[in-house]
């Protein structure tokens, strides 16, 4: 019986919470359908340049996107029918924010479940401690933009 409580204990801890989940702990690859965008020709606007983000008109409530745009991976969401742009990886193990599911305007990472509220990046339920990047949405020509510091590589 206690063998049977104790190895119930340990699934749930380690695939139902991801608690200890060694693997989590690198970066991971990229993935393959992200979009890969370049600020390259496109004229700073102070310390910002904003970077049309093709097909993210088309975005459904709660449906994201993946953007690679000089090096930086973010998720394009709708939520509420407003676009953000935040962090792709997770701050806590680097889980894909792009596969999350949303909660009102929280993300909630698909591997441990750590909340971030896209408005803001603020961590509003653990493990993660640290705040995700967010950057700055703005449509412009009827396009939807992101804005990346002009500090990022340009490629
Ligand atoms: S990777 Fe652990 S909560 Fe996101």
């Amino acid at each position: 019986m206690l063998l049977c409580v104790s190895s119930y204990l340990g699934g749930s801890l380690v695939y139902g919470e991801g608690i200890a989940v060694g693997r989590h702990n690198q970066r991971t690859p990229t993935p393959e359908d992200t979009l890969h965008l370049s600020t390259a020709n496109i004229a700073e606007e102070g310390d910002v340049i904003f970077v049309p983000v093709p097909g993210a008109e088309q975005l459904s409530n709660e449906e994201t996107l993946r953007a690679q745009i000089d090096g930086q991976v973010m998720t394009i969401a709708k939520v509420d029918n407003c676009v953000f742009a935040f962090q792709e990886f997770c701050t806590h193990r680097f889980g894909p924010l792009s596969e999350g599911t949303f909660h009102g305007f929280n993300v909630q990472c698909p591997w441990h479940k750590s909340c971030f509220d896209v408005r803001t990046g603020k961590v509003t339920s653990g493990p993660a401690k640290v705040d995700l990047k967010t950057f700055r949405v703005e449509t412009r020509d009827g396009k939807i933009c992101v804005g990346v510091p002009c500090t990022a590589e340009k490629s």
